[in-house]
């Protein structure tokens, strides 16, 4: 059978992209790595829209979120975490493993945060160092309002912007620049539709002051010497060669797509998913902001998420994503970043259609094809 992958991370690798991968390696101390290199630095702060250096780290993405910490924070800075599912979770942990004192926002699952309480939280203790959020929260579906919380902490020299963008940075705009973000993460097995290990980092000139400070323990993820190296375009430590080649690769179709496009793309993959899931009279479990790097369905009671995993991967070889904690057993998710286009989409639809009318859901049969082929068929 057939295998797709459609979980928010691992993502399909386009065949251009492995092909590149698979040639013979080359070494990193050479002007033919170089040049590379250079032309991903490019690349990569065009996909981020900003003039600072964008770091390539070998790591999945959260050796990246640990590096933001570790390069702008300080022995038991406060730092405030917006926790409104299993990575914002993750922010307090490191945040913790690190010494550092932790406030949290709990945000019910599948809602936004209110930016509101974010400024209150800020007001009432100027201590606070650094607002730690997801732009996505891919264990819940939900977009957090990073562009509004960027006002917030604009208007505060105190204060960094610490954002995990591992599944919003080239899924949506996350101007860096224009909106104000001091740290911006992301990783390469999500939109930049790679295999894991890479993961990326850009600190504002303001994350660059709070670096001259931060005494807390760091060596492999040393930033001030990955800019050294960035700027004779290379790495401190070997760098993982084979995945910054298909990463070259990656950026030269989005530089050909374009940034709009870019975003353009995982919009309606994200609109078509979540009308289809409606049509079949399924409930999406973020309430108000989707990310539209996935969707996120509520499986019906009667139901329950597994049976519908477990059905599209056995009948049809599509592997999704169910839900973690509170969340399991209770919603299934499915993306549209990597290299999945408007046919994959329609074709995922019809196997959550059809799973769901062996499994006895009532519904319309034929709702959830038509509306996805309606809004994304040419
Ligand atoms: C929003 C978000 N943050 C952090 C991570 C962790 O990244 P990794 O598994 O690459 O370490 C993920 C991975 O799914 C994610 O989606």
């Amino acid at each position: 059978m057939k295998k797709y992958v459609f979980t928010p991370g691992p993502v399909p690798v386009p065949s251009e992209v492995l092909i590149e991968m698979a040639k013979p390696i080359i070494h990193h101390r050479t002007a033919e790595f170089e040049s590379i290199f250079e032309e991903v630095r490019d690349g990569l702060k065009y996909i981020y829209q900003t003039k600072e250096e964008v770091f390539v780290l070998a790591s999945s993405g959260t050796g990246a979120m640990e590096a933001a910490i570790v390069n702008t924070l300080s022995k038991g800075d406060k730092v405030l975490v917006i926790n409104g599912g299993k990575f914002g979770e993750r922010w307090g942990k490191i945040a913790r493993a690190y010494g550092l004192e932790v406030e949290e926002i709990v945000v019910e699952w599948g809602t936004a945060v209110d930016p509101d309480a974010v400024k209150e939280a800020l007001d009432n203790d100027p201590s606070i160092k650094a607002v730690l959020l997801q732009a996505s929260e891919t264990s819940t579906g939900v977009k957090h309002p990073t562009d509004e919380i960027a006002k917030i902490t604009n208007q505060r020299d105190n204060v960094i912007l610490i954002v995990d963008g591992i599944t919003g940075v080239g899924v949506f705009p996350l101007n860096f620049d224009e909106l104000g973000i001091d740290v911006l993460v992301g990783g390469s097995q999500k939109a930049f539709m790679l295999p894991p290990g890479l993961a990326f980092i850009a600190l504002s000139q303001k994350a660059w002051k709070f670096s001259e400070t931060s005494d807390l323990p760091n060596f492999y993820f040393d930033l001030k010497a990955a800019l050294k190296s960035a700027e004779k375009n290379t790495t401190p430590w070997t760098p993982a060669v084979t995945l910054i080649i298909g990463l070259n690769e990656v950026l030269r179709r989005f530089r050909a797509e374009g940034i709009d496009n870019l975003h353009g793309r995982h919009a309606n993959l994200s609109h078509a998913s979540r009308e289809a899931l409606k049509a079949m009279n399924m409930e999406l479990f973020a309430k108000d902001s989707h990310s539209t790097a996935l969707t996120v369905g509520v499986a019906p009671e009667s139901i329950g998420a597994g049976p519908i995993v477990k059905g599209l991967k056995e009948n049809f070889g599509m592997t999704i994503a169910g839900g973690q904690d509170q969340a399991k057993g209770k919603i299934f998710r499915f993306s549209h970043i990597g290299d999945i286009e408007a046919t994959d989409t329609i074709a995922i639809i019809s196997a959550i259609e059809s799973t769901l009318k062996t499994l006895g859901h009532d519904f319309d049969f034929g709702a959830g094809v038509t509306k996805a082929t309606e809004l994304l068929g040419k």
